[in-house]
């Protein structure tokens, strides 16, 4: 049980990249921290480093998130620990190819890690957060929820799945003291393509952020009050113009007789 005032981080997929950094910055800015993921020696090796070089108490639950019975040991966690401040859902693996070529249990686990266990932990840390009256849920995205044309229709299926959920859960709890953010990221390097079987290098250098800077700016994101942070994107008036279109269409995307384009085909 944490005592200090910042209260405890969970992190999952915290044993390397995106998410391995956001533990160290987490744990600067004065959280404790529970870090979640497979691998037992690569959290260990992380919480003895981040105990040392920031005096946090660092905790560790080795857990497969795509396994139900690990999911909901953490999902136990996040409702019962009081302390629990920030949820970092983060834990996730991509998969290559053209979605007519790929592995349907690949899929199927990629859905599970991507879809339903961020799904499965929010639902568990939200009603404390709510009674608490605060609490930060950072849900990790991607861009490809916005360029479904540019990587395998199921990854970024995954992520604008994420996307959706984030804008609503925002708006439901906003004025109870609660924040949601979701972090698009572009590329970033990571050990996540070459498990993915993308060659990173083969990307043009200038589309690919280094880990570090990609979570120092959603953390500057998450300071600024956003609600969607996309680290790479250099005019935040384009985000917002496609946003505003979007808002526009809404109050005909569903009505009560088709379109008149439609309706001359049909007539009798
Ligand atoms: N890198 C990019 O270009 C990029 C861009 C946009 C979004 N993202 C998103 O960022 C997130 C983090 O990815 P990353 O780039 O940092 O990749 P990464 O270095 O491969 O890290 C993925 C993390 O997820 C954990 N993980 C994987 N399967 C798991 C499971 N079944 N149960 C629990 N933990 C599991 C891994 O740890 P263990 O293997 O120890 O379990 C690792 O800590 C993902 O959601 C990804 O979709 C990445």
């Amino acid at each position: 049980m944490s005592t200090n005032q910042k209260g405890t981080a969970l992190i999952t997929g915290a044993s390397s990249g995106i998410g391995a950094v956001y533990a160290d910055r987490l744990a600067r800015r004065g959280h404790d921290l529970i870090l979640v993921a497979r691998n037992r020696e690569r959290l260990e090796a992380l919480a003895t480093r981040l105990r040392e070089d920031t005096g946090r108490s660092v905790g560790v639950i080795v857990a497969d998130l795509g396994a139900r019975a690990d999911l909901a040991r953490i999902e136990h966690e996040l409702r019962t620990n009081a302390a629990i401040s920030v949820l970092v859902n983060n834990a996730g693996i991509a998969m290559s190819g053209d979605l007519v070529d790929s592995d349907p249990d690949r899929l199927e686990s990629m859905i599970q890690l991507n879809v339903l266990a961020p799904s499965r932990l929010a639902l568990a840390v939200i009603p404390g957060f709510i009674a608490r009256g605060r609490g930060t849920l950072v849900n990790i995205s991607s861009v490809l929820a916005l360029a479904p044309e540019r990587f395998n229709g199921g990854y970024s299926g995954t992520k604008a799945y994420l996307l959706n959920l984030s804008l609503r859960l925002q708006q439901e709890v906003a004025d109870k003291g609660v924040r949601v953010q979701v972090v698009l990221p572009g590329a970033t390097r990571t050990a996540i393509w070459e498990k993915a079987g993308t060659d990173i290098a083969s990307f043009p250098p200038n589309i690919v952020m280094d880990v570090d800077d990609m979570v120092d700016a959603a953390l500057a994101g998450l300071d600024h009050g956003e609600t969607v942070t996309i680290p790479a994107l250099p005019d935040v008036a384009e985000w917002e113009a496609y946003e505003a279109a979007r808002q526009r269409l809404i109050p005909n995307l569903s009505r009560s007789v088709p379109a008149a384009r439609y309706r001359a085909a049909t007539a009798r």
